[in-house]
């Protein structure tokens, strides 16, 4: 069978993720795919060069390209839709203008996925504000189970991941289960009290190993909550190859599962784990199995992480008004 491989976009991340998608880092190395692609009509005409080099590129598991500014038929039939446009904040604009107009794109992009979507779609929201915007979608999409909902923040567990490889001199395959919770932005918690590294006298925690408390309740999480701003700062431009990197991983796990013991970071609808306010899109520590994602359950909390658990959910729950006096 073959999966449509989602709606993408012509610029950054979607320019960097289409070749990803379309060599099988997302779904596999023997799953061919039809990519969908979208832009606004401002982009019609690069959207057509990309359509172009995806066809030159002569990628094997390539079954098709769709690229069109027509939502339908962007949405139509796709298994899985990665959201990766949306309006950016400009100079002088308030959050609230920003807000307004995200969530006009996201109520029309969930209509259309709703109505045209293959049953069971995942979705998977980049754009920021990428929490708020899952949620405006979930809103939206009322029959689309909100299971199949999430947004990115795998990114960021990445750049935990990568922080911890470099302090320590080891592999990033050898590190696992940091934990990114909250919203995608600068409150966000990454937490390393659960995370290990594989070492030859077997997994050690990630605090035994360090052994700087302060580090890591310091500047690690400043690095790591700040990380998107330094590299627009390097590059004059926000990440793009880690982000298409990163939704390929958290597509990835989600439809072929997750390593026996290790969990990954989803932002998905919270039931009320751990004391987070049921009705936010949130990010958790997930297993993935059978294509779902469970909340692992259970890790003990101590004070400092619950006074950042809960300020990145104030955060959210602020963000979320701000969207429904958007909608009003
Ligand atoms: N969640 C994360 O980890 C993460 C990381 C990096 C960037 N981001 C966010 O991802 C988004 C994309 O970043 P980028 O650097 O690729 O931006 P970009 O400006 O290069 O690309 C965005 C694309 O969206 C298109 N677009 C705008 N409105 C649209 C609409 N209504 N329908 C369809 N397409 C539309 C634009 O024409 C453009 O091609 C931004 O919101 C960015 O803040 C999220």
């Amino acid at each position: 069978m073959i999966k449509s491989g989602g709606m993408v976009l012509v610029r950054q991340i979607g320019y960097a993720l289409v070749p990803m998608i379309a060599r099988g880092v997302m779904l596999g190395a023997d799953q061919p795919v039809i990519l969908h692609m979208l832009d606004i009509e401002f982009a019609a005409e690069a959207l057509k060069g990309v359509k172009m080099e995806l066809i030159d590129a002569a990628f094997p598991l390539l079954k098709g390209v769709v690229a069109t500014t027509d939502v339908v038929e962007a949405c139509t039939g796709v298994n899985v839709a990665v959201m990766v446009g949306g309006f950016p904040r400009k100079e002088g604009m308030e959050r609230k203008d920003v807000m307004t107009k995200n969530v006009s794109i996201y109520k029309a992009q969930a209509s259309a996925l709703e109505a045209h979507a293959a049953p069971n779609c995942k979705v998977l929201v980049v754009a920021n504000p990428a929490n708020t915007n899952a949620l405006i979608l979930k809103e939206f999409a009322p029959s689309i189970p909100e299971k199949n909902i999430s947004c990115l923040t795998r990114l960021d567990h990445n750049r935990a991941l990568g922080q911890i490889s470099e302090r320590l001199g080891v592999q990033v395959s050898d590190v696992k289960n940091a934990i990114i919770w909250g919203n995608h932005s600068s409150s966000q918690y990454p937490d390393v009290n659960h995370a290990t590294v594989k070492t030859p006298s077997g997994e050690k925690p990630v605090r035994e190993l360090v052994q700087d408390d302060e580090w890591l309740n310091g500047e690690f999480i400043a690095t790591v909550q700040q990380r998107g701003a330094a590299i627009i700062k390097a590059r004059k431009l926000s990440s793009a190859l880690s982000a298409a990197s990163s939704a390929c991983d958290h597509i990835r796990d989600w439809v072929l599962g997750t390593a026996e013991g290790t969990f990954v970071s989803m932002g998905v609808y919270s039931d009320g784990s751990y004391g987070v306010p049921a009705g936010l899109i949130y990010s958790f520590p997930v297993t993935c199995s059978g294509g779902e994602w469970t909340i692992v359950q259970g890790l003990p909390i101590d004070e400092f992480s619950r006074k950042k658990m809960d300020a990145t959910a104030q955060e959210l729950s602020e963000e979320k008004a701000l969207a429904y006096s958007c909608l009003a």
